[in-house]
């Protein structure tokens, strides 16, 4: 028999339509399809069939129409008639299988195409999804709706339609089939304009098939009716697309087309000054003689700040030396294409990009699209594995060097196309090592090993070029230092171990989320959490860590429980894991079939390259690897109480993470306490982590007091006597910002290490010097920071990034001049780069509604700073100078310093200077005929600071010299 809701309710036969009788058998049936296998209570079905007024003989009606039901549904098959619609207290359940009804199956095709949308598999998740909306013949229930049943049930229903089928727009857009999917788009949204994501979709789809208008017009329609029917704005990211669209921005466009459709210049949007900056210019003095370059730099939009931008850059160049074999050349051509496949997977793999190839060599990078802060580790030990190649005597010689690098278009990356170019010069020194090493080898330069050091061992190369040579491939293991004193987590510490006693007493399990950014001390609190538990008899404690330095393997956290369990270490023989899985499941649920399954199932998790029964990329395997995972983690908790402890969530894929998320909802009455670490990204996540459950909290780890930060720089110093004042811990303290890795990576830097429990050598030699003398951010702490301003949207990025250029404090209004965006837009930016923790509000502004805001920390700013090519700084100091010009209230040296910045980075950026000088020379003309008026000593600083940018040739020189004279003859 199959059972159809998703369209009028029908129910067939094998060959026959089965006749379903009146209304209220008809009604019955459908609120009971609609939670088939469960139990649905006599009064749930009593008041969805006649609402809260039912008629005294409503029992007696149901009664009867479920009798009837029974004489219709008769199976079949067995032609049993009890089977299917079955009394169950408090009231009935009918039984079918989950695949005779298409409700049922619309879910199972919808939560597969949802799993591989997730996985980047656009055809197989566009194959799901269009098979899961073709089940529908209608609105769900169609005819029981149109006899007047309204329930909450057929609503979900229907948006889990809409939302499979936003998840087949978003399939169709990331394969450029933009075109395609547009009638089907405007058909959905001209009877629905108030669904945000379809409508965000076809503006998509229409702006990329070059109709940029109609793009415009369907925001305009959704916005009039979002208006008149709930009185409400489009949500964020309308608007954000709507600014999009209007700013031609290139992230906008799919992967493929952007290096072609990048060369079209941004659309000049006029510049709408906010409301209060006009104010406060008429409240300005009023000046007769504004310079002509400063009006016409007030007309000229302001320069996008994102499409090109700076990012640390590890380059891996590979050569397919085929010298060492004599094959014809078809079969040379072969071994060729061989090889650099192989390279491309394992890029692809340790998550760098394959970004060109010329004939022989390949080049791969690793930190364009996200930064990440191991980058350069996952691009060396992708080299050794790959120097280890050999192919018929082809072998390979590999290159690693990294570097600062211009990008263009990372944002583009990071969408799955091409960046458009990369330029630093590591590439041209990786090039050099390239061709000096030999096969088999991998010849790293100086950078990259300084930055590595502590984790491969290398020798300095005896060949021409300079670099060295790898040696020893990735240590075992990056882990937190234990051998620095814990200090000032005595809280959380307590925390977690009351949850343990909780779990254990109610025997009801619990999800506790240790939230903090990179460094802050989550994984030591699990070390210091696990050391306390493994005392303590009578509870287990398993830890699964993911991805760490290595390659993309989503799933390893869940190995590693299985694996700790199991005594699997990675020195054992694949036999050798194999019997001990064998021998641990066996010893939980004893021998025969489910042992053998069971182990069967995990051994995809713990050797996935063994299993083929169990790809862990198809969902249906996925599905069994979690019910085995589970059964395994249930199994245990039964025998006694268990901790669990999942590091690093965030790194985990959407599907891990709503299993993880779910897990103590789903595995009954047991002691079971999992705990999970994660950075705080986790929480944007488009997926479900554990929002609203009852037996999940949440801990934020906060940065430690300075206090704390300074018994750890005790430690770390202490072998380094004379060195360790209490200025420089203070200095060190106050730049870590409380973060315990970024203090110890400062005293790394510093070259005060006293060495550790990890046998780690010092990070580079580099000699004792005062902080000063290095004022530079270490490499790992610039790079974190960098990976996560690369978490943010684009829009966010530039404007913390042009935010930068004030440093801490600023104020909307000058982010507002300086970026030409809309002050509605800037605020809801800075409002979300509040609640993700890189700014905060110091304290309400000198003007009704101005808010100041500084950067959390001063390294934050600093790196964002970083991003921001040379020329762009030029042109966005010299506009804020030119902004500042008009602030009376602001201090001059502000205004000076952008005008000073402006030249230098013009220069830096080697190019012709006389534009902006004149710029800023003008702005401080004005400046200082302003202040004349009133102050003769500003006058004069900013005559004499003017003259800075003037040579004896320029036109305002004479007038420059005879102002400043004037200015410092007159009394002040
Ligand atoms: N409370 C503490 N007392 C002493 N040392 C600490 C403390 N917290 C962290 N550390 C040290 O700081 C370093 C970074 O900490 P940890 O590895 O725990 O950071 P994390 O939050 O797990 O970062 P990530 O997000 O990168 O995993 C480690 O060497 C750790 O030992
Ligand atoms: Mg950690």
């Amino acid at each position: 028999m199959r059972f159809r809701i998703l369209g009028p309710l029908n129910v067939t036969g094998i060959d026959h339509s089965v006749s379903l009788g009146g209304i209220n058998q008809r009604a019955a049936l459908g609120y009971l399809l609609l939670h088939a296998n469960n139990v649905v209570a006599t009064s749930r079905l009593l008041q969805a069939l006649w609402g809260e007024d039912p008629p005294p003989t409503a029992r007696k009606i149901l009664q009867n129409a479920i009798s009837s039901l029974r004489r219709t549904l008769v199976d079949r098959e067995s032609g049993d008639r009890s089977k299917l619609l079955v009394t169950h207290a408090p009231g009935y359940v009918l039984r079918a299988d989950p695949a005779t009804i298409d409700s049922c199956e619309f879910k199972e095709l919808a939560w597969k195409g949802q799993a591989a949308l997730t996985a980047g598999e656009w055809d197989e998740a566009d194959c799901h999804l269009r098979k899961a909306l073709a089940l529908w013949k209608g609105p769900a229930l169609a005819d029981l709706v149109e006899d007047g049943y309204a329930w909450p049930e057929l609503t979900a229903l229907q948006n889990a339609r809409f939302g499979v089928l936003e998840n087949r727009m978003e399939a169709a857009l990331a394969v450029g089939r933009h075109f395609e999917i547009i009638g089907e788009l405007e058909a959905v949204v001209s009877t629905d304009p108030l669904r945000e994501r379809l409508c965000r979709q076809l503006m998509l789809a229409l702006y990329r098939s070059g109709r940029q208008a109609d793009a415009l017009s369907v925001y305009r329609r959704t916005r009039a009716a979002l208006v008149e029917r709930l009185g409400l704005d489009p949500g964020p990211e309308l608007r954000r697309l709507e600014r999009a669209i209007l700013d031609h921005d290139p992230s906008l466009l799919p992967g493929d087309g952007a290096a072609v459709r990048l060369a079209t210049p941004p659309a000049a949007v006029p510049e709408t000054a906010g409301p209060d900056e006009d104010a406060s210019r008429s409240a300005a003095p009023p000046e007769p003689q504004r310079s002509e370059t400063a009006r016409a730099l007030r007309a000229a939009p302001p320069p996008p700040c994102g499409l090109e931008e700076y990012k640390r850059v590890t380059a891996v160049f590979v050569h397919v030396d085929t010298s060492g074999t004599s094959v014809p050349p078809e079969v040379l051509n072969r071994l060729l294409e061989r090889a650099h496949s192989a390279v491309r997977e394992r890029v692809r793999l340790y998550g760098g990009r394959t970004h060109e190839r010329l004939g022989p060599v390949t080049l791969a990078l690793f930190g364009i699209a996200q930064t990440q802060e191991d980058d350069a580790l996952r691009a060396i030990r992708m080299a050794v594995e790959m120097a280890g190649y050999s192919d018929q005597g082809v072998r390979l010689r590999v290159a690693v060097a990294g570097g600062e690098a211009l990008v263009l278009g990372a944002h583009e990356a990071a969408a799955g196309g091409e960046p458009v170019s990369v330029t630093g010069r590591f590439l041209e020194t990786g090039l050099t090592l390239l061709f000096d090493t030999r096969p088999g080898v991998v010849r790293v330069c100086d950078d990259t090993r300084e930055a590595c050091a502590e984790h491969f061992d290398f020798v300095t190369a005896d060949t021409a070029a300079s670099g060295h040579d790898v040696t020893v491939s990735l240590r075992p293991q990056l882990a937190s230092r234990t051998d620095l004193p814990f200090v000032q987590r005595n809280r959380e510490l307590k925390q977690l171990e009351w949850w343990v006693e909780e779990v254990r007493r109610s025997r009801r399990p619990h999800l506790v989320t240790v939230l903090g950014v990179a460094g802050i001390g989550k994984s030591r609190l699990m070390h210091e959490f696990r050391r306390g538990i493994t005392e303590r008899a009578g509870v287990r404690c398993l830890i699964g860590c993911n991805r760490k330095l290595g390659l993309k393997e989503p799933y390893t956290a869940l190995a590693g429980v299985v694996r700790a369990y199991a005594g699997i270490t990675d020195d054992d023989s694949a036999l050798q894991q194999d019997r001990k899985l064998d021998a641990a499941v066996t010893g939980l649920v004893g021998s025969g079939p489910i042992s053998a399954q069971l182990a069967d199932t995990l051994r995809s998790l713990v050797a996935p390259g063994r299993s083929t029964r169990h790809g862990l990329h198809r969902p249906e395997s996925l599905k069994a690897v979690f019910a085995a995972w589970r059964r395994f983690v249930e199994e245990l908790a039964a025998r006694e109480p268990l901790v669990i402890l999942l590091e690093d969530l965030n790194r985990v894929d959407d599907v891990l993470l709503k299993f993880i998320g779910d897990l103590t909802e789903n595995v009954g009455s047991l002691p079971l306490l999992v705990v999970v670490t994660a950075r705080p990204e986790l929480v944007n996540r488009p997926s479900y982590w554990a929002g609203g459950q009852r037996n999940a909290t949440t801990m934020s780890l906060e940065p430690l007091p300075l206090s704390g930060i300074d018994t750890l720089l005790r430690s770390l110093l202490g072998a380094a006597p004379g060195r360790c004042t209490a200025e420089l811990r203070a200095s060190l303290a106050d730049r870590s910002g409380g973060n315990p890795l970024f203090a110890i990576e400062y005293a790394n830097m510093m070259g005060c290490r006293t060495g550790g429990s990890t046998g780690a050598a010092p990070v580079s030699g580099v000699p004792a010097q005062n902080f000063e003398d290095r004022p530079m951010v270490p490499f790992l702490v610039h790079n974190i920071i960098s990976a996560r301003l690369d978490t943010l949207p684009q829009p966010e990025k530039s404007l913390l990034c042009e935010a930068s250029l004030f440093g801490s404090p600023f104020y909307e209004k000058e982010l507002a001049a300086l970026s030409g965006r809309d002050p509605g837009e800037i605020q809801e930016c800075l409002e979300f780069l509040e609640r993700r923790e890189f700014l905060r509000r110091s304290r309400l502004g000198p003007e009704l509604g101005s808010v100041e805001y500084e950067f959390v920390h001063e390294l934050v700013g600093k790196v964002a700073y970083s991003r921001l090519p040379h020329a762009l700084r030029a042109e966005k100091h010299s506009r804020a100078a030119e902004w500042l010009a008009g602030q009376p209230n602001r201090p001059l040296t502000l205004l000076v310093h952008h005008c000073r910045q402006a030249v230098h980075h013009i220069r830096k950026a080697a190019l012709p200077a006389e534009e902006i000088s004149a710029r800023v020379c003008g702005i401080l003309i004005d400046a200082g005929q302003r202040a004349g008026q009133r102050d003769t000593t500003a006058a004069h600083y900013c005559y004499r600071t003017a003259l800075e940018f003037c040579s004896p040739g320029d036109p305002q020189w004479h007038l420059l010299l005879r102002r400043r004279q004037q200015e410092a003859k007159s009394p002040a």
